[in-house]
């Protein structure tokens, strides 16, 4: 009991202490914040994108784990099968397997987290995040803790990150956001898709290999609790990614039409919708199962889907 008055007494005494410091801290910032402002930014500009290469691991048991990390991150489907709920591999998004500037780049990931992701309400470590991706766009389970295959993961991540300084702004971090997205049609989506995607992504959308073709939909795809199961992702994903090889031919309106048609087939369903944005924010361009519904009978209604709240 003494002890507890005692830690009690502590920890308000540091609370005391931290309060002071954020409070001094924030007078000294507030005055300066344009120039502040300015130096962050000229100094993410000059974050030039040069993650080391996978030939200079170095030997021994790190150098084994950033490996096995780089081919879990490439072919997870089949390494890290007994978790892995459809048949993709990381790389079908974060091609690759996150070294590719342009595509949802991984390099510098590491220096990012921990940080407060509003979905989940509460701050994340790069463990949660990997995770994250496995139980959503993976539509598996999350690997143990301590597991080999987290281990290797992180070091991967960690040695590609190599050089990104600490809580850096990076310039190739997220930029498949399409901010303002027009309104689809999803008939003009279809017929988009199958003259220009099938080739490697199947008329049904089943995907023709992990790696050259990921599944679009269906049950090796990723489940409706994914990123990219929300319309401005994945227009802007399209936008900037697809069709791989000319990418970059497609106006918004073509890449929204797409992304329409695409997330209004049949896939997994997230079972934890409800806990998602659990302090408020959740997005309301979310392609649930209900919406899916909608678009089948006609009864969806874009305007509240691309409203922002
Ligand atoms: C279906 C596509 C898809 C697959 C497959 C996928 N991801 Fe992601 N991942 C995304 C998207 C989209 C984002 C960005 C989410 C956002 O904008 O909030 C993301 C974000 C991340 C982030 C956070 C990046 C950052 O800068 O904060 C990490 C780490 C990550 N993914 C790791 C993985 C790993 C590891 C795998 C495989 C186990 C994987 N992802 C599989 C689509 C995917
Ligand atoms: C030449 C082959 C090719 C064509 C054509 C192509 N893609 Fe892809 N697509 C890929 C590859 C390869 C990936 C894996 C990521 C990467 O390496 O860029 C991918 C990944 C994707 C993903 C994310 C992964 C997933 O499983 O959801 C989406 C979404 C996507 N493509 C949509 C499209 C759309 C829409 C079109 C048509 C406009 C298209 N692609 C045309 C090869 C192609």
């Amino acid at each position: 009991m003494k002890n507890g008055i005692g830690i009690a007494i502590g920890l308000l005494f540091i609370g005391t202490i931290i309060g002071a410091v954020q409070l001094t801290q924030k007078m000294s910032v507030e005055l300066p914040e344009k120039q502040v402002a300015a130096v962050s930014k000229s100094s993410s500009n000059s974050l030039t994108y040069n993650p080391p290469s996978l030939e200079e691991v170095p030997e021994g048991p790190i150098g084994e784990a950033i490996t096995y990390g780089y081919k879990l991150v490439n072919e997870t489907y089949s390494v890290a099968d007994p978790y892995v709920g459809n048949n993709l591999s990381c790389a079908s998004c974060h091609a690759g397997a996150g070294l590719d500037k342009d595509s949802s780049s991984l390099v510098g990931v590491t220096a990012v987290y921990p940080q407060y992701i509003a979905r989940s309400g509460k701050i994340v470590t790069i463990e949660d995040r990997i995770n994250g991706c496995m139980v959503r766009s993976m539509n598996g389970e999350k690997f143990e803790a301590n597991s080999d295959e987290l281990k290797a993961m992180v070091a991967y991540f960690t040695y590609i990150s190599e050089g990104v300084p600490v809580g850096a702004d990076i310039p190739w971090r997220m930029t498949n956001d399409m901010d303002n997205v027009p309104t689809p049609n999803v008939a003009s989506g279809e017929q988009l898709y199958q003259k220009s995607c099938i080739a490697c992504h199947a008329a049904d959308g089943s995907g023709t290999d992990p790696n050259t073709g990921p599944a679009l939909w269906g049950d090796n795809s990723f489940n409706d609790g994914a990123g990219l199961a929300r319309i401005s992702k994945m227009a802007g994903y399209i936008k900037n990614n697809m069709p791989a090889g000319s990418e970059g031919t497609l106006t918004n309106q073509e890449a929204a039409d797409l992304a329409a048609y695409v997330l209004s087939q049949d896939r997994p369903e997230w079972k934890n919708h409800d806990k998602d944005w659990p302090n408020g924010g959740k997005p309301n361009d979310i392609m649930n199962k209900e919406r899916r519904e909608e678009v089948k009978n006609g009864t969806i209604n874009w305007e509240e889907v691309l409203s922002k709240n």
